[in-house]
């Protein structure tokens, strides 16, 4: 496959790897919840493909809905996100785990937390197939991880550029 600066190149994380943490962190979650009912919320769209594989690995009680955000002015400033889609149901006294693509700089997550935070969920926690090895605000806690990967931009399994290459059935690095 040719390897341009904006194609898939070396494969970070394959299809037998994210299986086996998409199975770990399913059996840890379902260890941690016993009876509750865990209400994920899928961060789209790069939490599509991995959300579909957890919930179907998890032996405890699971709703599902789906938060849509989007970086609002520079990316890199002030960590504003906008809603573009809101939840569809309230969140009140229940058991949340945001359930994240890839968490970078961790801005997104931790304006996500603040919001949901104001709307008196019993507790949130935060799964993320992968973290990049970066720097994240302080007060956010990654919960359940599948993979820390160099910071370097990926792209399958859900995570696109420009819209494409979601559809992967593994993770690789953008270019060569
Ligand atoms: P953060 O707010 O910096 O943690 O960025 C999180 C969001 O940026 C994720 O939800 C992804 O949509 C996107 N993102 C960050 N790094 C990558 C990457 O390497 N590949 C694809 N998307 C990424
Ligand atoms: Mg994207």
């Amino acid at each position: 496959m040719p390897t341009g600066d904006d194609s898939p190149g070396a494969v970070l994380v394959d299809r037998d790897a994210i299986q086996t943490e998409v199975a770990r962190l399913a059996a840890q979650i379902s260890a941690d919840y016993g009876e509750r009912t865990a209400h994920l919320i899928g961060v789209l769209k790069g939490s599509a493909v991995f959300l579909s594989d957890l919930m179907r690995a998890l032996t405890v009680p699971v709703t599902v809905d789906f938060i849509s955000v989007v970086p609002y002015g520079p990316v890199t400033a002030s960590g504003v996100v906008r809603i573009r889609k809101d939840l569809d149901e309230p969140i009140e006294g229940r058991d949340l785990i945001v359930v994240e693509g890839i968490c970078a700089s961790g801005r997104t997550l931790a304006y996500l937390l603040r919001n949901f935070q104001t709307r008196n969920p019993a507790s949130i926690r935060v799964c993320a197939l992968l973290a990049k090895q970066c720097a994240r605000p302080q007060e956010l806690t990654l919960h359940y991880v599948g993979r820390e990967i160099p910071d370097v931009f990926v792209v399958g399994y859900g995570l696109d550029k420009d819209e494409r290459y979601r559809n992967l059935p593994y993770v690789a690095r953008l270019g060569a």
